[in-house]
């Protein structure tokens, strides 16, 4: 699994850390930026890593910005992907289980780190359960196709 990584300036620190937890794992990822030191709009680093996964380059993403939150509304607006902020591990483990998430968003001035590695975990361990969960993400494409013209 290919994993897409980005961050806006308060993603940036946090982003780091996830970073370096990914290689802990031996974890493929690709960091589509920012930098150090920049200061940027978190639109133009989501879209870059949420573009990834829509050409196949990445299996899915991990975005980080102060919140989480804008992160997941710019993920959200490309086909087939599914972000969710999650802010405990609860919610990483349903967010795959149920919602077939393939692209996590995190907090940086939300979240530490030691929290985050472990929502990482459960997100990159937890299978989707599929079955009837399966009908309820595919009525989400529906609405997909419905309203992506
Ligand atoms: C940047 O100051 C902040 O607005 C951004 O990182 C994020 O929280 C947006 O959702």
């Amino acid at each position: 699994m290919k994993i897409a990584l980005a961050s806006d300036h308060a993603g940036y620190d946090l982003k780091t850390g996830v970073a370096e937890y990914l290689k802990t794992r031996g974890a493929d990822f690709i960091d589509f930026g920012c930098g150090p030191g920049e200061k940027v709009d978190y639109v133009d680093y989501g879209a870059r890593a949420a573009g990834a996964v829509v050409s196949g380059q990445c299996d899915r993403a991990i975005l980080v910005c102060g919140t989480g939150l804008g992160m997941a509304i710019v993920a959200n607006k490309f086909r087939g992907l599914r972000a969710t902020p999650c802010s405990c591990v609860y919610a990483a483990e349903v967010s795959r289980a149920h919602n077939d998430s393939n692209c996590l968003t995190l907090g940086g001035r939300t979240q530490t780190l030691e929290l985050a590695s472990r929502i990482v975990r459960v997100w990159l361990e937890t299978p989707f359960e599929g079955g009837r969960h399966a009908r309820r993400v595919g009525k989400i494409s529906d609405i997909e196709s419905e309203n992506f013209k």
